[in-house]
């Protein structure tokens, strides 16, 4: 063994050493994210997200939460505010809908035909609609009002000309109208 040789081959231990760690800590990383693929591949397909609820297009008129008696404003025996409505080509029922103002407001909402969207005035309440599928969302109302709810989903040659009014009433008027009625609209009878 010469003098030389001694210090190279230590150096070269080292190196091993070294490269060594950096394949555990490689390996380890690759194991976490395939551990992470599985786990979170598993969770999904086990546990759809809760907001994913369906519904029958073909029976949608006949039976169930969005026949038409049951669509528009409803204040729930709890005090919760419900709105439930129905997009087709090319309109939306109810034509008019009514909500409080600084309360919180669920809507529900389906499309009978293709896919169709919504969004209230300025207000962050927007959401798609599509056809097998219930949106559900909640919001407040804070300015006092009427606005439009224009479809901003392309559907077909009709699109331009369909939406619905929303009038926001101040919470006294609208608990006030909403007494000893079921489904609250405003759609001029
Ligand atoms: Cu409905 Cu665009």
């Amino acid at each position: 063994m010469s003098a030389t040789s001694d210090p190279v081959h230590r150096s070269e231990l080292v190196a091993i050493a070294a490269e060594r760690r950096w394949a555990i800590v490689v390996g380890a990383i690759l194991a976490l994210l395939v551990a992470m693929m599985v786990v979170t591949g598993v969770h999904w397909a086990a546990m759809p997200p809760s907001r994913v609820e369906t519904v029958d297009v073909k029976t949608l008129h006949v039976a169930g939460e969005f026949v038409e008696s049951n669509l528009g404003t409803a204040v729930g025996a709890d005090g919760k505010v419900t709105v439930r409505l129905v997009a087709q080509q090319y309109s939306f029922q109810p034509q008019c809908i009514v909500v409080p103002a600084d309360m919180p407001v669920t809507f529900r909402a389906t499309s009978t035909d293709a896919i169709h969207g919504l969004v209230i005035g300025t207000t962050n309440a927007n959401t798609m609609l599509v056809p097998g599928f219930v949106s559900t969302f909640t919001t407040s109302f804070h300015q006092i009002g009427e606005v439009l709810m224009p479809c901003h989903e392309y559907c077909g040659v009709g699109h331009e000309a369909m939406w619905a009014h929303v009038q926001v009433l101040p919470q006294s008027e609208f608990l006030a109208k909403s007494r000893g009625v079921e489904r609250l609209s405003c759609v001029a009878r």
